[in-house]
């Protein structure tokens, strides 16, 4: 599903990198699927590339495929990717990758980002470094969900921090899975809080009320956009 979906998010071009590759499960999508025409698929580590190389050689991809080991964007030369993706790391990597290759970034038309953890800190750094969300999707897998986020250079204001942890994007589209992920988040507040109201520590009152101040946000955002 997340896989899948992630490829959904990739837009027809020449070549794609697909950065952290591990078993080389999207870069197989994107060719079967003929979005792309080749792919540049990078890890960090030995192992994972070899894993990708073996399963791109027995799906008969091999030859579309370019395998380079090092990190983020530096395996990159500038203007070599159209896209670029990185999916499944921590966003605090992610926000690494991008600011590490100013001189790749610059030459690079989409990104596809699928943080595991951290989205509304990767927002944060997109709003902040000249990069505008295109498109956002949403995916549950196993009662997580993950975040996919397509993204250009470009500005764009941001009206309210909710919108680093909540998807404006997806709001605005009615979309299923932010109105019940945002449920969700309400629901996890709300317990934390029946377990700590009754403290008198002062980093437990301030919590509280940290919380306490989130579920309003939420309550209010579900007003605005008329979610159930
Ligand atoms: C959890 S896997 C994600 C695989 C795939 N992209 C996905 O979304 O399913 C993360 C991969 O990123 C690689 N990785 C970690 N840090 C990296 C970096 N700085 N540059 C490139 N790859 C990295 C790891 O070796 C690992 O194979």
């Amino acid at each position: 599903m997340r896989i899948k979906q992630i490829a959904d998010m990739v837009d027809e071009c020449n070549t794609v990198a697909d950065i952290g590759t591990d078993h080389g499960y999207v870069t197989e999508i994107i060719l079967k699927r003929n979005i792309c025409k080749k792919v540049i698929a990078t890890d960090l580590n030995k192992g994972p590339l070899e894993n990708a190389i073996k399963y791109l050689t027995l799906t008969g991809l091999k030859d579309k495929v370019e395998f380079r080991q090092g990190s983020g964007l530096e395996v990159l030369e500038p203007g070599e990717a159209d896209i670029v993706i990185i999916a499944g790391m921590g966003g605090l990597l992610i926000n690494k990758i991008l600011r590490d290759s100013p001189n790749i970034t610059d030459k690079v038309n989409k990104f596809v980002l699928q943080p595991m953890t951290a989205v509304d800190k990767v927002r944060k750094y997109l709003f902040e470094n000249g990069y505008k969300i295109e498109s956002e999707s949403i995916v549950k897998e196993y009662h997580h969900y993950y975040h996919i986020l397509k993204v250009v250079h470009g500005f764009e204001p941001i009206y309210d921090d909710i919108y680093l942890e909540i998807s404006q994007y997806l709001l605005n589209k009615k979309d299923k899975l932010i109105a019940e992920y945002l449920n969700k988040r309400i629901i996890t507040y709300k317990n934390i809080l029946d377990k700590i109201q009754n403290s008198r520590k002062k980093e437990l009152i301030e919590k509280s009320k940290l919380l306490n101040s989130k579920i309003e946000k939420y309550e209010e955002l579900k007003l605005i956009y008329d979610i159930r």
